[in-house]
């Protein structure tokens, strides 16, 4: 077998994507990309670590995500606009890179609208496992878009939640997304009100998206023992949860620098005491402490766990096959002679036009 081309670069499209999601199953698929990122945040220290790069707009934010474990190098480009799905466009698309650090060439290209979906669903369930109350059955899903069923799945195969209580703005979307999980055993409420859907729930998801300071949680919903999964308060003056609710929670971050630009924790003191993840799921910290403890996931999306989705889909086409070959790095016979190779296709051309 002859070695494979080092300039052909595979791609995995959206298509391509929602083909091996679903040749894995959406529950195993999540599980297992959560292995991954266990298995990344097990060596933490490893990996070079920057707050991501973010250019903001009036309406949204275009992100770069990079980091290296010294041996690959990833990185996601992603967006958030909120406002997009007025135009019949998503809040958030991405696609991301992977390569390999000796050679610095691209290993992998791959969409990552889904892909960031699953990993997103995925941090959280891990951090609920070892931040949610024991036998933990009900979650709150606050804002019902594009994320909201993958969160569901998610904590169902990894946390055991199969009772939700939906609850968006727009009721619409709470029906969507019924319908979507119909059938997978979840028993579902669509709910009027946040506070409404907060009742017995041992879990708060909140996943909505709106650019400005919001509240979608006030104090008095917040009862004790429950854990808190926040991921819509991710960019500087975009936030969910009221102050208060803060003050009295016990709070977990991926990347602290990050977190305290663009998480829920913009709001407190830039020496509030936090807990960094990785502590915990490398048993360097403890978790959930205490019956009547509120915890809070204060999540804004890592590189890291990028990165070990990008592993994960790699790992994975090596079975499927579903990418295709990218014709994406100039390749001379002999390398310095980039500008040769330019001529050379130029006289080919030349040659065909002629003959
Ligand atoms: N933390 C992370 O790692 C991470 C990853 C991906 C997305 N996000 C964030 O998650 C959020 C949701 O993303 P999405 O792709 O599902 O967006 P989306 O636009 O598809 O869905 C957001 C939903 O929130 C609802 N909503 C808005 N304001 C609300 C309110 N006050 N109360 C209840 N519902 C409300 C909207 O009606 C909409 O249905 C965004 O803010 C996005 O930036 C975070």
């Amino acid at each position: 077998m002859s070695a494979p081309k080092l300039n052909i670069v595979p791609f995995v499209s959206v298509d391509h994507m929602m083909k091996l999601v679903l040749a894995v199953g959406i529950e195993r698929f999540v599980t297992e990309l959560a292995d991954y990122i266990e298995d990344d945040f097990r060596r933490w220290e490893l990996f070079d670590k920057t707050p991501r790069v973010a250019s903001h707009s009036h309406d949204g934010v275009i992100e770069l995500m990079p980091t290296s474990d010294g041996k690959l190098y990833g990185f996601k480009y992603v967006n958030g606009h909120p406002k997009n799905t007025r135009a019949g466009l998503q809040t958030v698309t991405a696609f991301g890179v992977l390569a390999d650090v000796g050679s610095g060439y691209p290993m992998l290209l791959t969409e990552m609208t889904i892909l960031t979906a699953l990993r997103t669903a995925a941090m959280s369930a891990v951090a609920a496992k070892y931040l949610a109350p024991q036998g933990a059955r009900t979650m709150a899903l606050i804002g019902n878009g594009a994320q909201a069923e993958f969160q569901a799945v998610a904590f169902k195969a990894i946390v055991g939640i199969d009772r939700l209580r939906l609850y968006d703005v727009d009721s619409s979307a709470s029906r969507k997304c019924a319908k979507n999980l119909a059938g997978m055993g979840f028993d579902i409420v669509i709910c009027a009100s946040g506070q409404e859907a907060v009742e017995g729930a041992d879990i708060i998801t909140t996943v909505t998206a709106d650019k400005q300071y919001a509240t979608i949680l006030t104090d008095n919903m917040v009862g004790p023992g429950v854990h808190i999964n926040a991921i819509g308060g991710d960019c500087p003056g975009k936030t969910e949860l009221h102050r208060d609710i803060l003050l009295r929670s016990d709070i977990f971050v991926e990347f602290p620098p990050q977190t305290r630009i663009e998480g829920e924790i913009q709001q407190l003191a830039a020496d509030h005491p936090v807990t960094e993840l990785w502590q915990v799921i490398a048993g360097h910290a403890p978790g959930r402490s205490g019956e009547r403890q509120i915890t809070l996931f204060d999540s804004v999306g890592f590189a890291i766990e990028d990165f070990s989705a990008l592993r994960y889909v790699r790992d994975k086409l090596r079975d499927t096959g579903l990418y295709e070959e990218l014709d994406l790095l100039a390749d001379p016979d002999e390398p310095r002679d980039l500008f040769g190779m330019l001529l050379r296709a130029e006289a080919a051309q030349a040659k065909a036009v002629v003959g």
